[in-house]
């Protein structure tokens, strides 16, 4: 039993292995899976943290682990289309979604097939169920393995910042979790875009490695659109405080306060930002990709600073630049 003081977690009782992503790291990720245990793993958006989703002690240990509330349902990685069909049901629209973007940064929110494997508890019991087919390799070769619905959140602890490299897990997960697989850096660094396709309509719940154009464009052609107000309740982790830091966010800014660390964007060059504790860019050349990918491990580089806020200076809002300021805005909200 654990004698640690706090209640969220589970007892520092496993040494988390490091799994090379080749042949022998992969077979032995995919063993503790099927064996119930809790292994992260790289896809291009962020590191999961992963779990079989048939096995509700598997996911209950997950849900444990990260400290995230039950109620917040899991997205269940497929390595393909037909076990994704397996899982959920595809009317038209969604199935032309999944043709244009999978492998890669989009979860699709379909009814639940009648055939589904994923257990009750990794959807909160909901009658629907996410999906996605992630672009990465490493995950796909591992999902293979698996030959199962794999549910991953976000490789951190409740609220914080996801993780784009395997130190970010470490860093909160360590001794909390079976393995994490070492796949590098990812390339997008942003979560999924997630769109719900139910009853003949879609709306988007969640802007994020696909841009909000790129969806239109796909459903734009004779396919039903539904407004958008009601999608916090769809997305329960859509919900405020999110991705936070220690450190306060200072969204806009226009100068650095002195001591106050400073995240930039295309060579911005605020005020006071000489006596700034520290200072990063997320692309120089504003290149809206590229500020993707830094965006989650430049927050955690200003955070380590110590310093009590981050100003931000101004991310245009096109293209993946909504993704980018709907995290700026979650990591900034009061908790
Ligand atoms: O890029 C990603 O999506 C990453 C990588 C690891 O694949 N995963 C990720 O998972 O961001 P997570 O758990 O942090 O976010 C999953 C989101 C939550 O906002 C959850 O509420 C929503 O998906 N979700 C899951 N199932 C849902 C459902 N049936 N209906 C509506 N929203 C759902
Ligand atoms: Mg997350």
């Amino acid at each position: 039993m654990s004698r640690e003081p706090s209640t969220d977690a589970p007892p520092r009782s496993r040494p988390t292995a490091r799994l090379a992503p080749d042949g022998v790291g992969l077979t032995e990720a995919a063993r503790l899976l099927r064996a119930g245990r809790l292994v992260a793993f790289p896809t291009e958006t962020v590191y999961g943290l992963g779990a079989d989703g048939r096995d509700a002690h598997a996911v209950a240990a997950l849900y444990a682990a990260k400290g995230r509330p039950a109620f917040n349902p899991l997205i269940a990685h497929v390595e393909d289309a037909d076990r994704a069909r397996a899982e959920g049901v595809f009317e038209p629209l969604a199935a032309a979604l999944a043709r244009a973007f999978w492998p890669g940064p989009l979860t699709l929110v379909v009814p639940l097939a009648a055939t589904a494997a994923t257990c009750d508890l990794a959807r909160a019991g909901l009658d629907t169920i996410a999906l996605r087919v992630p672009a990465h390799p490493v995950a796909l070769d591992l999902l293979r393995r698996v030959a199962g619905p794999v549910v991953a959140p976000s490789a951190n602890r409740s609220g914080r910042v996801s993780p784009t490299a395997p130190a970010h897990v470490i860093d909160d997960l360590d001794g909390r979790i079976d393995a994490v697989v070492d796949g590098g850096p990812a390339s997008v660094g942003l979560e999924s875009t997630i769109v719900a396709c139910l009853g003949g309509r879609w709306r988007l719940l969640r802007p994020g490695g696909v841009p909000r154009a790129a969806i239109e464009a796909v459903a734009g052609l004779g396919f039903a659109c539904e407004a958008q107000e009601d999608s916090r309740l769809l997305a329960p982790g859509g919900l405020a405080s999110h991705y936070a830091p220690r450190a306060a966010i200072r969204l806009g800014a226009l100068t650095v306060e002195p001591g106050e660390a400073a995240l930039l964007f295309g060579g911005a060059r605020p005020a006071g930002l000489d006596d700034a504790a520290e200072a990063l860019d997320l692309s120089p050349s504003g290149d809206l990709a590229e500020a993707a990918a830094n965006l989650f491990g430049h927050l955690r580089r200003l955070d380590r600073t110590g310093a009590g806020s981050i100003a931000v200076t101004v991310v245009p809002e096109h293209g993946l630049g909504e993704a980018i300021n709907d995290r700026l805005k979650r990591a900034a909200a009061p908790r």
